[in-house]
């Protein structure tokens, strides 16, 4: 499947397409549609039910998302969130200097200075795709929206390029209303805004998207330590050091090994989380994951340790969809610098007054969407038609009910009363057309199980429920529906154990 064609399908389901569309669209920016919303919130949902799970002082915070100016000034935004840019010398084309250059050689050139690029273009004897014209030397963009607030007398304003400033500024309240205590978690989800060079590949780079983000405080003396650390060490990582850069492929090491290799416990018992979430709550084949360690040169500049988790996508290769980083006390000390509010706060447990370091689990929300329906895609030749092979929780409708035909009062309202035991449930009720036709529109929007209401269910008080992975159906009674119904979605029923197997 090419991106067009992935771009034409999400369009036409519902799931995403360009925004302001009707007045030709606008570069980096993208609208969710009714499924595309179902699925995106599903994900939100299931990030926040995990990751707030870990430690009982990690919170939700909900923010704003136009800040003020010298809180980029203390996180450096202002002096160092910038890209790289090449303009042709002839034409108005303009790219990211970086992404010109891993187009032509094929490889990543992340992190590397507005200079040496100048150079590589040069040597490479790279030019504009567009009219053939030599490209002026690399110059440097601030990506931030800056915006002026009020009339009159105006303030200078930005739009957060990053969830995570919104808790920095946050945490020395949030330190007390929750009562002193280390480590402390604070996630956010919400938006951010760049203004990106080069927007691509749909909703991969937008300049308006979705982060999932939890920023968690603590004691820098117990980085090498994490209280739960026993029960994973023996845990297999599939990452990419700097040290395996040769190839493409993960290496399979435990926690434990990484540890000695110079990781602290604290950090690795995150990638490990990180890990089990796309393993075991995404279900994402093991295959098409790796954790991909950055060196100085490609680190974010507030980062000490920085691994990138990517995900194996079709057509665009390894993708950036998250990261684990240690930010040690850049921003707390940066925003204490900057607003002479004292960040250093009295740890109880350990008895010392100081400044907490950050590790922050960071996430692209539209990133991970996009990456669950990519994986999940199949265009069936047999059936003739897509399936969205969707976890359960993830899928924007968990059951669809089909009466077998629509023109019988008895059987519709039967069916009507069955759909109402489920009201207020991820499902939808659908009457037009023949059922196959509605089984495969039910595959293309990820619907894990569809329930037909036929004519024997009048006699028999029973229905068919047919699983969208493998066609398989199985008849069981409307009394005993919600449960095993509950059960499957929860995996706690095989579907083959449920009522009597049709075929
Ligand atoms: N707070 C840390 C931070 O913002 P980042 O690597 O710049 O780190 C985090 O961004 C995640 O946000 C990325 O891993 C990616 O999933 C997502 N992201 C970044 N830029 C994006 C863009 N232009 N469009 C969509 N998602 C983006």
């Amino acid at each position: 499947m090419s991106l067009s064609e992935f771009a034409s399908f999400c369009k036409k389901k519902g799931f995403f397409y360009p925004s302001s569309e009707i007045y030709g669209g606008l570069s980096g920016f993208y609208d969710y549609g009714h499924l595309g919303t179902r699925l995106k919130h599903n994900f939100e949902n299931i990030w926040r039910k995990y990751f707030l799970s870990l430690d009982d002082n990690y919170h939700e915070i909900e923010t704003a998302n136009i800040m003020h100016s010298n809180v980029f000034k203390a996180s450096g935004h202002l002096d160092h969130f910038i890209d790289p840019i090449v303009n042709c010398s002839k034409c108005d084309f303009a790219d990211r200097a970086d992404h010109v250059l891993e187009k032509a050689l094929n490889k990543r050139a992340e992190g590397i200075s507005s200079e040496q690029l100048t150079q590589e273009i040069k040597k490479n004897k790279l030019n504009c795709p567009r009219c053939g014209s030599l490209f002026k030397p690399v110059s440097v963009m601030n990506m931030m929206f800056p915006l002026t607030i009020g009339v009159g007398k105006t303030t200078q304003a930005y739009l957060r390029p990053e969830t995570a400033q919104s808790p920095y500024v946050n945490f020395k309240l949030q330190y007390e209303l929750l009562r002193n205590k280390l480590p402390l978690g604070l996630a956010l989800i919400g938006r951010a805004y760049r203004n990106e060079i080069s927007p691509r590949n749909l909703i991969l780079r937008q300049r308006e998207f979705t982060q999932a983000e939890l920023q968690i405080f603590f004691n820098p003396a117990k980085i090498t330590e994490h209280k739960h650390f026993d029960l994973i060490q023996n845990y297999k990582l599939k990452a990419l050091l700097i040290e395996d850069r040769k190839g493409d492929l993960a290496v399979e090491r435990t926690a434990g090994e990484l540890v000695k290799l110079g990781l602290p416990k604290f950090y690795v018992y995150h990638l490990v989380k990180i890990q089990q979430f796309y393993f075991d709550i995404l279900k994402i084949p093991e295959n098409k994951f790796r954790l991909y360690q950055l060196n100085d040169q490609e680190k974010a500049f507030y980062n000490k340790y920085h691994f990138d988790l990517e995900l194996g996508l079709n057509d665009v290769g390894w993708t950036e969809v998250g990261g684990l980083h240690y930010r040690t006390d850049h921003d707390l000390s940066g925003h204490q610098n900057v607003s002479k509010e004292n960040m250093n706060v009295f740890d109880e447990e350990s008895g010392q007054k100081l400044i907490p370091h950050v590790l922050e689990l960071s996430f692209g929300v539209d990133r991970n969407v996009y990456a669950l329906l990519d994986l999940n895609y199949e265009d069936n030749k047999e059936r003739g038609n897509v399936i969205l092979h969707l976890p359960e929780d993830l899928a924007p409708y968990g059951y669809a009910f089909f009466p077998l035909v629509k023109n019988n009062p008895e059987l519709l309202a039967k069916a009507e009363r069955v759909y109402r035991l489920f009201s207020g449930h991820d499902c939808y009720f659908d009457v037009s057309g023949s059922v196959g036709r509605r089984y495969a529109r039910a595959d293309e929007m990820g619907v894990n199980y569809c329930i037909t209401i036929d004519f024997d269910s009048l006699q028999d008080d029973s229905v068919t429920i047919r699983d969208r992975d493998t066609t398989k159906q199985v008849r069981v009674k409307i009394e005993d529906l919600k449960t095993d119904l509950m059960l499957l979605m929860a995996g706690q029923r095989k579907f083959e154990e449920l009522g009597k197997q049709i075929r």
